[in-house]
Protein backbone atom coordinates (compact mmCIF):
# COMPACT_ATOMS: atom_id res chain seq x y z
CA UNK A 1 0.00 0.00 0.00
CA UNK A 2 1.30 3.39 -0.77
CA UNK A 3 2.40 5.43 2.52
CA UNK A 4 0.06 8.12 3.28
CA UNK A 5 1.61 11.64 2.74
CA UNK A 6 0.08 15.04 3.88
CA UNK A 7 -3.21 15.06 6.21
CA UNK A 8 -5.04 11.70 6.03
CA UNK A 9 -8.36 11.16 4.27
CA UNK A 10 -11.75 11.73 6.65
CA UNK A 11 -14.03 8.85 5.54
CA UNK A 12 -17.73 9.46 5.99
CA UNK A 13 -19.80 5.57 6.73
CA UNK A 14 -23.35 5.43 8.09
CA UNK A 15 -26.70 4.32 6.55
CA UNK A 16 -28.37 5.62 3.93
CA UNK A 17 -30.20 8.90 4.33
CA UNK A 18 -27.87 9.69 7.62
CA UNK A 19 -25.80 12.60 5.90
CA UNK A 20 -22.93 11.47 4.67
CA UNK A 21 -22.61 13.86 1.29
CA UNK A 22 -24.57 16.41 2.90
CA UNK A 23 -21.84 17.14 5.83
CA UNK A 24 -18.88 15.59 4.28
CA UNK A 25 -19.39 18.42 1.44
CA UNK A 26 -19.62 21.34 4.47
CA UNK A 27 -16.58 19.51 6.11
CA UNK A 28 -14.73 19.62 3.30
CA UNK A 29 -15.89 23.37 2.63
CA UNK A 30 -14.56 24.48 5.95
CA UNK A 31 -11.08 22.35 5.52
CA UNK A 32 -10.85 23.37 2.41
CA UNK A 33 -10.37 19.76 0.81
CA UNK A 34 -11.98 18.12 -2.01
CA UNK A 35 -14.61 16.45 -1.39
CA UNK A 36 -15.54 12.85 -2.99
CA UNK A 37 -18.56 10.80 -3.52
CA UNK A 38 -18.10 7.01 -3.77
CA UNK A 39 -22.08 6.66 -5.41
CA UNK A 40 -21.22 9.53 -7.78
CA UNK A 41 -17.85 8.05 -8.88
CA UNK A 42 -19.22 4.75 -8.90
CA UNK A 43 -21.77 6.11 -11.09
CA UNK A 44 -19.30 7.53 -13.96
CA UNK A 45 -17.77 4.56 -13.57
CA UNK A 46 -21.32 2.36 -14.83
CA UNK A 47 -22.39 4.98 -16.83
CA UNK A 48 -25.70 5.67 -15.23
CA UNK A 49 -27.62 5.55 -12.07
CA UNK A 50 -27.05 2.64 -8.85
CA UNK A 51 -30.98 1.48 -9.18
CA UNK A 52 -30.73 0.68 -12.64
CA UNK A 53 -27.86 -0.98 -12.26
CA UNK A 54 -28.80 -3.36 -9.65
CA UNK A 55 -31.96 -3.85 -11.39
CA UNK A 56 -29.88 -5.09 -14.16
CA UNK A 57 -27.21 -6.85 -12.86
CA UNK A 58 -28.18 -7.30 -9.17
CA UNK A 59 -26.23 -6.42 -5.70
CA UNK A 60 -23.12 -8.61 -5.90
CA UNK A 61 -22.10 -7.15 -9.40
CA UNK A 62 -22.70 -3.80 -7.87
CA UNK A 63 -20.55 -4.23 -4.63
CA UNK A 64 -17.73 -5.49 -6.95
CA UNK A 65 -17.75 -2.47 -8.89
CA UNK A 66 -18.02 -0.31 -5.19
CA UNK A 67 -14.80 -2.09 -3.83
CA UNK A 68 -13.02 -1.12 -6.92
CA UNK A 69 -14.09 1.99 -6.57
CA UNK A 70 -13.14 2.27 -2.89
CA UNK A 71 -9.59 0.86 -2.85
CA UNK A 72 -8.89 3.50 -6.51
CA UNK A 73 -10.38 6.20 -4.15
CA UNK A 74 -8.41 5.11 -0.90
CA UNK A 75 -5.49 4.68 -2.80
CA UNK A 76 -5.76 8.66 -4.24
CA UNK A 77 -6.26 9.91 -0.65
CA UNK A 78 -3.21 8.10 0.37
CA UNK A 79 -0.98 10.59 -2.10
CA UNK A 80 -3.14 13.79 -1.87
CA UNK A 81 -1.33 15.72 0.46
CA UNK A 82 -4.29 18.50 1.18
CA UNK A 83 -6.48 15.18 2.27
CA UNK A 84 -9.57 14.69 1.28
CA UNK A 85 -13.53 14.24 2.60
CA UNK A 86 -14.60 10.70 1.19
CA UNK A 87 -18.49 10.24 1.34
CA UNK A 88 -19.04 6.38 0.91
CA UNK A 89 -22.33 4.41 -0.29
CA UNK A 90 -24.30 2.73 2.91
CA UNK A 91 -23.02 -0.57 2.38
CA UNK A 92 -19.48 -0.05 1.59
CA UNK A 93 -18.79 -1.43 5.33
CA UNK A 94 -20.40 -4.81 4.29
CA UNK A 95 -16.82 -6.20 2.55
CA UNK A 96 -14.11 -6.34 5.00
CA UNK A 97 -11.62 -5.42 2.25
CA UNK A 98 -13.32 -2.03 1.84
CA UNK A 99 -13.06 -1.65 5.96
CA UNK A 100 -9.82 -2.34 5.96
CA UNK A 101 -8.65 0.09 2.98
CA UNK A 102 -10.96 2.93 4.72
CA UNK A 103 -9.14 2.47 8.19
CA UNK A 104 -5.54 2.17 6.43
CA UNK A 105 -6.14 5.41 4.25
CA UNK A 106 -8.48 7.65 6.40
CA UNK A 107 -9.58 8.59 9.66
CA UNK A 108 -13.35 7.30 9.51
CA UNK A 109 -16.09 8.49 11.01
CA UNK A 110 -19.67 7.08 11.18
CA UNK A 111 -22.64 9.09 11.55
CA UNK A 112 -24.99 7.09 13.93
CA UNK A 113 -28.80 7.51 13.22
CA UNK A 114 -31.51 5.29 14.42
CA UNK A 115 -33.75 3.73 11.63
CA UNK A 116 -36.78 5.26 12.71
CA UNK A 117 -34.91 9.35 12.31
CA UNK A 118 -33.60 7.29 8.53
CA UNK A 119 -37.14 6.59 7.99
CA UNK A 120 -38.51 10.09 8.86
CA UNK A 121 -35.93 11.28 6.01
CA UNK A 122 -36.08 8.92 3.49
CA UNK A 123 -39.38 7.59 3.38
CA UNK A 124 -40.37 9.26 -0.19
CA UNK A 125 -37.30 8.01 -1.80
CA UNK A 126 -37.44 6.24 -5.01
CA UNK A 127 -33.66 6.16 -6.01
CA UNK A 128 -32.33 3.84 -2.87
CA UNK A 129 -33.02 0.12 -4.71
CA UNK A 130 -32.84 -1.50 -1.23
CA UNK A 131 -35.69 0.29 0.10
CA UNK A 132 -38.01 0.26 -2.55
CA UNK A 133 -40.13 -2.46 -0.57
CA UNK A 134 -43.60 -2.40 0.65
CA UNK A 135 -42.19 -1.85 4.77
CA UNK A 136 -38.73 0.43 4.43
CA UNK A 137 -38.94 0.95 8.16
CA UNK A 138 -38.98 -3.03 8.62
CA UNK A 139 -36.17 -2.82 6.00
CA UNK A 140 -34.27 0.05 7.80
CA UNK A 141 -34.80 -1.88 11.11
CA UNK A 142 -32.76 -4.81 9.51
CA UNK A 143 -30.07 -2.91 7.50
CA UNK A 144 -29.25 -1.49 10.86
CA UNK A 145 -29.09 -4.44 13.18
CA UNK A 146 -26.73 -5.97 10.60
CA UNK A 147 -24.44 -2.91 10.02
CA UNK A 148 -24.22 -1.02 12.89
CA UNK A 149 -21.32 -3.33 14.25
CA UNK A 150 -19.75 -2.99 11.01
CA UNK A 151 -19.56 1.19 10.90
CA UNK A 152 -18.42 0.31 14.34
CA UNK A 153 -15.39 -1.80 13.57
CA UNK A 154 -14.58 0.44 10.43
CA UNK A 155 -14.99 4.01 12.11
CA UNK A 156 -12.44 5.52 13.93
CA UNK A 157 -14.80 8.39 15.75
CA UNK A 158 -19.08 7.88 16.25
CA UNK A 159 -20.94 10.75 16.26
CA UNK A 160 -24.74 10.56 16.77
CA UNK A 161 -26.82 12.52 14.66
CA UNK A 162 -30.31 12.58 16.76
CA UNK A 163 -31.54 15.93 15.02
CA UNK A 164 -28.72 18.64 14.76
CA UNK A 165 -28.41 20.78 11.88
CA UNK A 166 -25.55 20.42 9.17
CA UNK A 167 -23.81 23.01 10.63
CA UNK A 168 -23.94 21.56 14.27
CA UNK A 169 -22.96 18.11 13.21
CA UNK A 170 -19.94 19.63 11.31
CA UNK A 171 -18.72 21.57 14.41
CA UNK A 172 -19.38 18.36 16.31
CA UNK A 173 -17.64 16.17 13.73
CA UNK A 174 -14.68 19.29 13.81
CA UNK A 175 -13.74 19.10 17.69
CA UNK A 176 -13.33 15.82 17.51
CA UNK A 177 -10.68 16.04 14.91
CA UNK A 178 -9.05 19.24 16.63
CA UNK A 179 -8.79 17.39 20.12
CA UNK A 180 -6.82 14.34 17.89
CA UNK A 181 -5.17 16.87 16.39
CA UNK A 182 -5.71 16.33 12.87
CA UNK A 183 -6.86 19.38 12.00
CA UNK A 184 -5.82 23.01 13.08
CA UNK A 185 -7.71 24.99 15.30
CA UNK A 186 -7.93 27.65 13.77
CA UNK A 187 -10.70 25.83 11.45
CA UNK A 188 -13.02 24.93 13.83
CA UNK A 189 -15.17 27.78 14.93
CA UNK A 190 -15.35 29.30 18.48
CA UNK A 191 -18.55 28.87 18.90
CA UNK A 192 -18.46 25.17 19.06
CA UNK A 193 -19.55 23.68 22.18
CA UNK A 194 -21.58 27.01 23.17
CA UNK A 195 -25.30 26.94 22.74
CA UNK A 196 -27.01 28.51 19.74
CA UNK A 197 -28.52 32.12 20.95
CA UNK A 198 -32.47 32.20 22.01
C1 LIG B 1 -26.62 1.45 -0.46
C2 LIG B 1 -26.61 2.80 -0.20
C3 LIG B 1 -26.50 3.80 -1.28
C4 LIG B 1 -25.86 3.22 -2.53
C5 LIG B 1 -26.54 1.94 -2.92
C6 LIG B 1 -26.47 0.88 -1.83
C7 LIG B 1 -26.75 0.51 0.68
O1 LIG B 1 -25.75 4.92 -0.82
O2 LIG B 1 -24.49 2.99 -2.34
O3 LIG B 1 -27.88 2.25 -3.22
O4 LIG B 1 -26.42 -0.67 0.53
O5 LIG B 1 -27.15 0.97 1.77
P1 LIG B 1 -26.28 5.98 0.31
O6 LIG B 1 -25.86 5.48 1.64
O7 LIG B 1 -25.61 7.26 -0.05
O8 LIG B 1 -27.76 6.04 0.17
Amino acid sequence: MTAAVGAPALALVGMPGCGKSTVGRHLARQLGRTFVDSDHEIEVAIGGPIRAYFEQHGEAAFRDVEQQTIAALCARGSISPAGMVLATGGGAVLREANRQALRASSRVIYLRSTPEELFRRLRHDTQRPLLQVRDPLKRLRELFRERDPLYRAAAHYTIETGRPSVPTLVNMILMQLELAGLVDPMQVPATVGQAAPP
